[in-house]
């Protein structure tokens, strides 16, 4: 199956003739009119480089440093929701394709296999955190983080309340129209809809029980998320981490200036892949403006419409110090479990080398605004 992906894109196709017909629309959808979600793609894609020749490109190194760990490369799997579902386990085949690439592993509040069960395989991963409205609940999550040694906490800042998902509302259902969505998809459906229970939010069993919210997941963050939460709060979970805070949703300099003052160890500009408020800024767009507010004081990590390597050159051209790649790899994982997950990762690898390449670059470092034509 991974074979006959050419590049990250190809994937979106085999994912949705593999998943079912509502899952599809969750992963691959955003909000309102997916103005944002468009954006990102376009923007990104209309950053010109420019191309540098006759630089001796013999040897590149993409190997990168954050937060005192070395990875192989500025590129690591962000938080994506339900990925559990997409394929057997999901988050687990996920972890392990991003530690056999030396790169991290992002796990959301919301997936289906909880912390414990990712750990358990041997490969901990960076946690991302939501507010729930228990707060002894969200203390109870930074703990588990901590007592798994979770090489950093991810706070999404940017679902205080979830963005309307047309696509999500037109494809739910339940009865016979969820069961002809299943059963039009027969591998899914043995796979993962029989072989990959439970189809629990992990994470969340202890407050929301055994069943996952599959049919109106957007009423379910309505009633579980916290709308009151606040830059107070940032204080309070750096109160009672240590480790890399990362706060993760930022899109304007004023915020980013905020959240440099807050004790964060890192920001992810993110607009959520267009699935928040629909109409904002990319972030190809938002992020130049976000670097120089920064000016350096803490690393910047990018999402939003990343699908080659070398978009991740775009992104760092422009001010990223690491990229996060979402739909990518959920889409490879739904079409290829963890070997479609580590082919995109080798695609984007070979991408990026052939990008810095192309533009006289040999290290990671050397990518910079001074590339952008
Ligand atoms: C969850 O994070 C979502 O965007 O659906």
């Amino acid at each position: 199956m991974s074979r006959r992906a050419a590049n990250a894109s190809d994937y979106r196709e085999l994912a949705k003739a593999r998943l079912p017909h509502f899952l599809f629309e969750y992963l691959d959808g955003g909000s309102y009119d997916e103005v944002t979600l468009k954006r990102n793609l376009t923007d990104l894609r209309s950053v010109v480089l420019k191309q540098q020749v006759l630089r001796d490109v013999s040897d590149i190194d993409l190997k990168t440093t954050l937060f005192s760990k070395e990875w192989a490369m500025p590129v690591g799997l962000g938080p994506v929701g339900l990925a559990g579902l997409y394929a057997r386990r999901g988050e687990v085949q996920a972890a392990r394709a991003a530690a056999n690439a030396r790169i991290p592993f992002a796990l959301s509040t919301v997936s289906a296999c909880s912390l414990g069960e990712v750990a358990a395989s041997g490969h901990v991963p960076w946690y991302q955190l939501y507010f729930v409205k228990d707060r002894g609940f969200v203390a109870q999550m930074i703990e588990t983080a901590r007592e798994a040694s979770c090489g950093a906490l991810v706070l999404t800042v940017d679902l205080a309340v979830p963005g309307s998902r047309y696509r999500d509302a037109r494809a739910a259902g339940v009865g016979p129209r969820r069961t002809l969505q299943l059963l039009a998809r027969p591998r899914w459906l043995w796979d993962v809809g029989l072989l990959g229970k439970p189809h629990s939010l992990g994470n969340l069993e202890p407050i929301v029980g055994k069943k996952a919210p599959l049919s109106d997941f957007q009423t379910w963050i309505q009633s579980n998320f916290d709308p009151s939460v606040n830059w107070k709060d940032v204080e309070w979970v750096r109160g009672q981490w240590k480790g890399p805070l990362v706060i993760k949703g930022i899109l304007d300099p004023d915020d980013a200036r905020e959240a440099a003052k807050s004790g964060a160890d890192a920001i992810v500009v993110s607009n959520h892949g267009g699935r928040q408020l629909d109409g904002v800024l990319s972030t190809a767009s938002a992020l130049g403006p976000i670097a120089d507010a920064i000016g350096g004081r803490l690393p910047i990590l990018v999402d939003g419409g990343v699908r080659s390597g070398l978009d991740v050159v775009r992104m760092l051209a422009l001010g990223a110090d690491f990229v996060l790649l979402g739909r990518a790899w959920a889409y490879a994982l739904a079409a290829g479990g963890e070997q479609g997950v580590a082919h995109v990762l080798k695609l984007i690898e070979a991408e990026m080398r052939v990008a810095m390449a192309l533009t006289g670059c040999t290290r990671v470092n050397e990518v910079d605004r001074s590339l952008l034509a």
